[in-house]
């Protein structure tokens, strides 16, 4: 009788999640021309919120576009071309109105060299907030503190917040950029390839913070390593020649592919 009524009160606990959980990214039709070079095609997917998301697939399949889609930084790059729409939390963002200098303070991201600003480990995180217009010392202060403790890098500098960043080891600058990012309260953090210049044990920590963020956020991240997705994602869509081959859960991906293309890639057959 005990055992029936926990049991309930657990499903109705994890219907509450699954109700709660909703998507962060839809995309319809998305399609995206380089010029002439067709980059996306017909990208539909749902990406959810507070899970890792992972993009794999070849080189030049259009992770990267992809990815740079979702914050519109691709409209740096000249002659682009898109069409269909994307929703961030049920608004298109290729919409006239919509606010690009908005969704780039919610939706942050981690590139896959670590690229710090050349100034101390303190001004990495304020200055971006001061760019945002924040001014208070104890507010830059205080996020200073709760962004590197969020990237679990606060232990490893706390005594030298002045020093330049740029004497920080690699796996540490990559920490520090994604700080950075948090002291923005970010909903989305996009990562391209973040771990793919460090060594294997800064990649583990990233990795673990990873695991960490999605608690709070969603996190979409390009890997070009297979057992990366594998170990940190809960989805991973499978990209080839700008077409979404495949997209499921991580472990259905990795363990049950239903397309051969996917299977053929997870098993190292090309890419
Ligand atoms: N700025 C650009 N101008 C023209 N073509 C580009 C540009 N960036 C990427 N491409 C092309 O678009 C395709 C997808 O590139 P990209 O998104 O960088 O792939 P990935 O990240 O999967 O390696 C490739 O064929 C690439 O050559
Ligand atoms: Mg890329």
């Amino acid at each position: 009788m005990t055992l029936t009524v926990v049991k309930n009160e657990e499903k109705k606990y994890t219907d509450k999640i699954i109700q709660e959980q909703r998507p962060v990214y839809s995309t319809n039709n998305c399609n995206l021309w380089y010029g002439n070079h067709h980059a996306l095609k017909n990208i539909n997917l749902e990406i959810m919120e507070k899970e890792v998301t992972a993009i794999i697939g070849p080189s030049g399949c259009g992770k990267s576009t992809f990815i740079k889609t979702l914050n519109r930084m691709i409209d740096l790059v000249p002659g682009v071309k898109t069409s269909g729409s994307i929703e961030y939390r049920g608004r298109d963002i290729f919409e006239k109105k919509f606010l690009v200098e908005e969704l780039r303070t919610r939706v942050g991201m981690v590139f896959q060299k670590p690229n710090p600003f050349p100034k101390s480990i303190y001004e990495n995180i304020a200055f971006g907030m001061k760019i945002h217009g924040i001014k208070n010392k104890k507010v830059i202060n205080e996020a200073v503190e709760k962004s590197l403790r969020g990237a679990a890098l606060w232990d490893e500098v706390k005594d030298r917040l002045h020093d330049p960043a740029y004497g920080l080891s690699g796996g540490q600058q990559q920490r520090l950029c994604i700080a950075r990012c948090l002291a923005l309260e970010p909903d989305v953090i996009l990562m391209d390839e973040p771990t793919s210049a460090l060594d294997p044990v800064s990649t583990l920590k990233v990795e673990e913070l990873i695991r960490e963020l999605k608690e709070r956020y969603s996190i979409i991240i390009v890997t070009h390593n297979m057992q990366q997705a594998a170990r940190i994602s809960d989805k991973t869509a499978f990209f080839l020649n700008g077409e979404v081959v495949e997209y499921d859960e991580t472990e259905t991906i990795f363990n049950k592919p239903s397309d051969s293309r996917t299977e053929d890639y997870i098993s190292g057959r090309f890419g």
